[in-house]
């Protein structure tokens, strides 16, 4: 058994990866990996709780485990596998499902948010995605999860999950479920759409013009940010309610040229955007490149991805099925004969 602290985190293969992603996730990921035991999974059962490609699917789980490989998780640390080829995921979550109570997730920000813009087409595993995601956290006994600052809630479902299964389930200093705790950073924990700095930047955007994504070519990346929305004021600040752009552009030059916030408050404070933008994107494109370049070496390979996704659920299947075992002997299950 290992004695690192476990870890769990996931991305949905919902197209391609966007700058919020990166910072508020992976790149966290990769920098705290060594420290941990790290299971990272592609969670493909999520992307189909809104209407989903049956055509581009399996193309974008490949892509997602692709770029966590191009973004820096290390094999030596990490466990990469794809969340439906551990079966654990969806049993765990129908045993969860019956100790949730209903307006527990009602109350969720994100389904409520998502479900307005669906009307009437809402389904039930929208509702019920919160408790998958307490599923493929808690199949893993994950001590930290690292997330953006979006997830914050639904951790806290996750840990209310678990303590209540080992309120009704666990015997005194016998838990049933580990209570996992979030990890969020404070920096890119919350990256803002380039079309408005009032709105998360997010996969389910319509405009394209609102996300970087990380495989976009670099004359993209120029254009979007050319056109992102700014304000007319001269001289950039961070932390000025009014001016919600500025300091979501600002704060991404900091991340991405690894400036201090005070070295960057200080380049800013006598610029215009029309000095400001190219530096932001020279950032964007230097940093993207590497990840682009490593990204098709991977993709080229497929027999290579495969290999890490076999083995990494391998992995994480031994895991959870324990974790799976124990909560069913601690509900009463009759263990198969
Ligand atoms: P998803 O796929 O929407 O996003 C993946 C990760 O990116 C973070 N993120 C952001 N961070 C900063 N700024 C943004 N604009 C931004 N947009 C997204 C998210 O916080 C997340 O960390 N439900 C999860 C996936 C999931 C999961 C899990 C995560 C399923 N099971 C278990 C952790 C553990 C989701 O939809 O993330």
């Amino acid at each position: 058994m290992s004695e690192k602290q476990r870890v769990l985190s996931g991305v949905q293969p919902t197209g391609n990866l966007h700058l919020g992603n990166y910072l508020g996730a992976i790149r966290n990921w990769v920098e705290i990996q060594s420290k941990y035991d790290n299971f990272f999974c592609v969670v493909d059962l999520h992307a189909i709780t809104v209407p989903h490609n049956p055509k581009t699917l399996a193309n974008d789980t490949y892509t997602i485990a692709a770029l966590y490989l191009a973004c820096g998780i290390d094999l030596e640390y990490s466990t990469i596998f794809v969340q439906s080829h551990i079966t654990a995921h969806s049993e765990l979550t129908w045993l969860l499902n019956c100790i949730t109570p209903l307006n527990w997730l009602e109350r969720m920000i994100q389904f409520k948010e998502k479900a307005l813009k669906q009307g009437e087409n809402v389904s039930v595993g929208l509702l019920d995605y919160p408790v998958l995601m307490a599923a493929d956290i808690l199949l893993y006994d994950a001590d930290k999860v690292p997330v953006g600052e979006d997830q914050k809630q639904h951790l806290e479902l996750t840990r209310d999950i678990a303590a209540r299964i080992n309120d009704k389930f666990g015997k005194e200093n016998e838990p049933v479920l580990k209570i996992p705790e979030p990890l969020i950073r404070t920096e890119g924990a919350r990256v803002m759409s380039l079309t408005d700095g009032t709105k998360k930047m997010s996969k389910s955007d319509p405009s394209e013009m609102s996300r970087i994504n990380l495989l976009d070519p670099p004359d993209l990346i120029q254009k979007k940010i050319k056109r992102c929305k700014t304000d007319p004021i001269k001289g950039l600040t961070f932390d000025d309610p009014e001016r919600p752009e500025c300091h979501n552009l600002l704060t991404l030059y900091q991340i991405l040229s690894a400036k201090t916030k005070q070295e960057v408050a200080l380049e800013g404070q006598d610029m215009g955007w029309g000095q400001f933008k190219p530096l932001l994107i020279e950032a964007v494109i230097e940093t993207l490149k590497p990840i682009q370049d490593k990204y098709q070496e991977i993709m080229d390979d497929k027999n290579y991805l495969d290999s890490v996704l076999r083995e990494g659920a391998a992995k994480a299947r031994e895991v959870a099925n324990c974790t799976l075992v124990r909560v069913k002997n601690a509900l009463g299950y009759l263990p198969p004969l």
